[in-house]
């Protein structure tokens, strides 16, 4: 029986990596888990309820939230107690909170732990901030995705074009700056790069190319 590696790919946002997972755990017949999803289902509850933002509001929540992801024709779908979120989570309300609610303490250690199990048994390819620094800290393969702002703001407009939602260049630029900082500055698992990953450089490759070259590092781990 091949061996079903745990991998981890972290980078800021736009970096390319839930493209990237995505396709790449399609490849090796793994789970593709998004944790940034996870993140954002939290802040979806907390919109929701029409809470100020601090974090012992959030905290107070957490008992009441179920995060599951399901299959639905080959597209990984997340539900937040039984409701598909898929959509709604990429809304510009959610991406404006999500980076100071994944600063939290208490959102970082329920989800962390729930990430630790949906991986324990492998085959799974994880993408977030803190995947090969703290969710798995012994990831067999661990991959750190960076890019140009320019390169990022450019693709973060297409998604959202594509899912109908008008916003200028400036204002996306504007989120990514934000949330780099945000995301990168925090107390509890700022990103970074584990020392042990390795960093692809994403602005002058395809996606094909990305995901070619992990499937091969992957490869190579699996037949070691
Ligand atoms: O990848 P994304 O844009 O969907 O992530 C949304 C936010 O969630 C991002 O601003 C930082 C946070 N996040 C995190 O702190 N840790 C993770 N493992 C994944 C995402």
């Amino acid at each position: 029986m091949k061996k079903r590696l745990v991998i981890a790919i972290d980078g800021p946002a736009g970096s390319g990596k839930s493209t990237t997972a995505k396709l790449l755990a399609k490849r090796l017949g793994y789970n593709y888990i998004d944790t940034g999803a996870m993140y954002r289902a939290v802040t979806l509850f907390w919109l929701r309820k029409n809470l100020p933002l601090a974090e012992e509001y959030v905290c107070n929540l957490l008992p009441e939230i179920s995060i599951s992801f399901t299959n639905s024709s080959g597209e990984l779908r997340i539900l937040l107690n039984g409701e598909d979120v898929s959509e709604e989570i990429r809304l510009p309300k959610v991406t404006e909170f999500v980076s100071p609610i994944s600063t939290y303490k208490c959102v970082r250690e329920f989800l962390v732990e729930q990430q630790r199990k949906i991986g324990e048994s492998g085959g799974v390819v994880m993408d977030g901030r803190d995947i090969g620094t703290v969710v798995f800290p012994n990831a067999d393969l661990k991959i750190y995705l960076v890019a140009s702002v320019e390169e990022r703001v450019r693709r973060r407009l297409l998604e959202l074009q594509q899912k109908g939602v008008v916003i200028s260049p400036e204002e996306v630029r504007k989120q990514i700056v934000e949330r780099d900082i945000i995301d990168s500055t925090r107390e509890h698992s700022p990103l970074r790069k584990a020392a042990d990953a390795i960093e692809i450089d994403t602005s002058n490759l395809t996606i094909e190319e990305q995901v070619e070259r992990i499937y091969q590092l992957a490869i190579e781990r699996i037949n070691k």
